[in-house]
């Protein structure tokens, strides 16, 4: 296993819309693995395959306190959303120390395959629910801070900016 390079925003790299993944092989089963060791490294609790520049729709996500509880998400879908909305303060492995409140919907269910190809579906509630939207994203090339306020934004590229300078984040592992 491996340790992958996680791209930070706006790295426009993370604009890119993922392909849907068409073999489950070996090296699919990996690049899982891989993704899960970066995201329990971070430590995060969630992981699109465009955060580590590959443009495929994989996902891993791991809410548990325990670390025990790892969701392989290939080709990942959203089948249904509920009407009430959650609102999280939300962070992310790309755009590290920051957060901020974003709402979402409550409650969803998932179809997704496992990285042998095997169908499933999922409900998902709460935080669950706001990582998988969240990961989704990704894999669509949107960063959870582009839903904030353009000056929001123009201000936390410079905090970042200052923080790379200062050697506080490592832009390469
Ligand atoms: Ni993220």
């Amino acid at each position: 296993m491996a340790l992958l390079t996680i791209l930070t925003w706006p790295d426009p790299r993370l604009k890119t819309v993922a392909a849907p993944v068409r073999k489950f092989d070996a090296r699919l089963a990996t690049l899982a693995a891989d993704m899960a060791q970066t995201m329990y490294a971070a430590p995060g609790i969630g992981l699109a395959a465009t955060q580590v520049n590959v443009h495929e729709r994989l996902v891993v996500i791991d809410i548990s306190e325990q670390k025990n509880d790892l969701r392989i998400l290939v080709n990942p879908e959203i089948i249904w959303k509920s009407e009430a909305k959650f609102i999280y303060e939300e962070g992310c492995l790309s755009v590290p120390e920051i957060y901020d409140e974003i709402e979402r919907a409550e409650q969803i269910k998932v179809r997704a395959q496992d990285v042998k190809g095997e169908f499933y579906t999922f409900d998902a509630e709460g935080l669950l629910a706001v990582c998988v939207q969240h990961e989704l994203d990704h894999l669509l090339g949107k960063v959870f801070v582009e839903y904030l306020s353009p000056l929001k934004q123009s201000r936390i590229k410079t905090k970042l900016k200052k923080k790379i300078a200062r050697g506080d984040l490592q832009t390469v592992r």
